[in-house]
Parts: structure tokens; sequence; C-alpha cells
């Protein structure tokens, strides 16, 4: 597997302080059969180390995990908070892609209040040549009330990326709720740990597959992709198109009955 949202980097946000932390989260993601991550600490007011200390951050942090024969395989991104956007440069976005590859960047869904310029964001970015991958919808507060408010989202080929401890309630109520609708809609695209420490919110990424492919009603190898091909093609930079999910007309109706918000238009 390949985790794509992490902060697992010492000291720079507010993921672990120590190296010490760092290794054991390392070992943790490890044990669970994740064999790549991608450490991406936020970007955003107080937490605004420029994409070289990233990278460079991502040296040293794999030079500890040598020493302490940690075999994982760490490559840098970054997770940007759609305020801190519109000031950044090409060439500043091109340095905080998944793998420095120059194409898909991963953009912080706030947890409260709809960004009502996210198609012009999105546009915006596909101009200058990028992709998103939108972190975490299903712990947004409007999109647990309306799932269907992403629409025009995923129409703009935004990727949809779903925190696998969603599906074990870590999280409050409407984010287990709001992540399993999505899912059985075919919006969960890409499934990822968002680890900050080695206590809570680990990298145990085998666990939320698992339990994202049970409220599914499938086997987490049919759900693979989202922790293999898919985050294999944000570090080439690659186009991704995700596979549809088997059509599961009872599984919609069930989800619809249960936001009674959604538009007309949703319900066929
Ligand atoms: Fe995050």
């Amino acid at each position: 597997m390949i985790d794509i949202h992490t902060h697992l980097l010492p000291g720079i946000d507010d993921g672990p302080s120590t190296e010490r932390e760092s290794i054991e989260m390392a070992q943790i993601a490890w044990e669970s059969g994740t064999r790549e991550v991608v450490c991406t600490p936020h970007l955003m007011a107080g937490s605004e180390a420029t994409a070289e200390e990233v990278h460079t951050a991502v040296d040293r942090m794999r030079a500890a995990l040598m020493k302490a024969k940690v075999p994982l395989q760490l490559h840098p991104g970054r997770e940007i908070s759609l305020t801190w956007l519109p000031q950044m440069t090409d060439e500043q976005l091109r340095r905080s892609t998944y793998g420095g590859a120059g194409r898909w960047l991963l953009l912080e869904m706030p947890f409260t209040g709809w960004p009502i310029d996210l198609t012009a964001i999105l546009e915006d970015l596909a101009i200058r040549g990028f992709q998103a991958v939108l972190a975490h919808p299903e712990r947004s507060q409007s999109v647990q009330r309306q799932p269907d408010r992403l629409r025009e989202a995923v129409g703009l080929g935004a990727l949809l990326q779903i925190t696998g401890s969603s599906f074990l309630g870590e999280h409050k109520p409407g984010a287990t709720r709001a992540a399993e609708a999505l899912a059985r809609l075919g919006w969960m695209h890409l499934l990822a740990s968002d680890a900050h420490s080695a206590t809570w919110r680990t990298p145990d990424l085998a666990e939320g597959v698992k339990a994202a492919a049970k409220a599914m009603d499938t086997e987490p190898t049919d759900i693979n992709w989202m922790v293999e091909e898919g985050p294999r093609a944000l570090l080439a930079g690659r186009e991704f198109r995700p596979p549809r999910p088997p059509a599961r007309p009872e599984l919609l109706e069930l989800e619809l009955r249960d936001f009674p918000d959604l538009p007309e238009h949703s319900r066929r």
C-alpha cells in the first residue's frame, strides 16, 4: 500500500514533534502493510515551511529510517489550505505536487463552511496545469449535510481522498455516515490515513481499507486500487481514472433516504 496523506515528518506541523515518534509511526505503517508513504505537511498560517524545507526534511527522515532499519519508502508532498493557495506561484505549486512530479496537489477541505470558490479554484489550477486531490471531504460539515455538493468538483476531475479512520468511528458520527455514503456513491477515489501520531490517528491504513470495503459490501482486494494504482499515478504525475464501482441500486437508495437535503436530480 501507498499512503498518500500523512503528517509523519517531525517538528514541521501538528504531526510528531520528535524524530523518535516519526520512526514509531513509520514502524506502524510498515507493520500494517504500507510500503510507501507521502509526507504531506500542512501549508497554512502557522505551518509555513517552504517546499525546499519539506524536501530536506524528507531526505533527513529517509536517513533516520535507514539507520533504524525501517524500510518504509518516503515521498514529498503537501496538504495545502484553500486559503493559502491563491498566493502560490506556479513554481511553488509544482514543488508541492505529489512526488514533485508537477501534476497532482493535495488540497485541504475545510471542516466548516463550504468554499464557494471551489469550482473557480479547480478551473484555475487546471489552466495552470495542475489537478487536485481533495483531502477528507467526509469530515466537512457541508458535505455531511449534502454529499451532492461535491458533484461539480468530481465532474471537473478532482479526486476525493477519504480517511480510513472515518470508517472506524474515530471522527464525529457525521464523518462515518458521509464516508460510507461517498464510498457507495463511487465518490471515494483514494484512501489514506492522514496520520498525525503513533498513538492517535496512526498510520495503520490496513484497518481503514478493511472497514471501507465492509461499508461497500465488498472485499479489501476489490478496492486495492485506492491504495496502489491511484497513489502510483499521483506520484508519477499521470492521469488516473478511478474504476467505477459496480452499480448497487439498493445501496444507493438506502443512502439517499439518509440525506433529505439532496436536490431532486440526485434521486433518480
Ligand atoms: Fe492532513
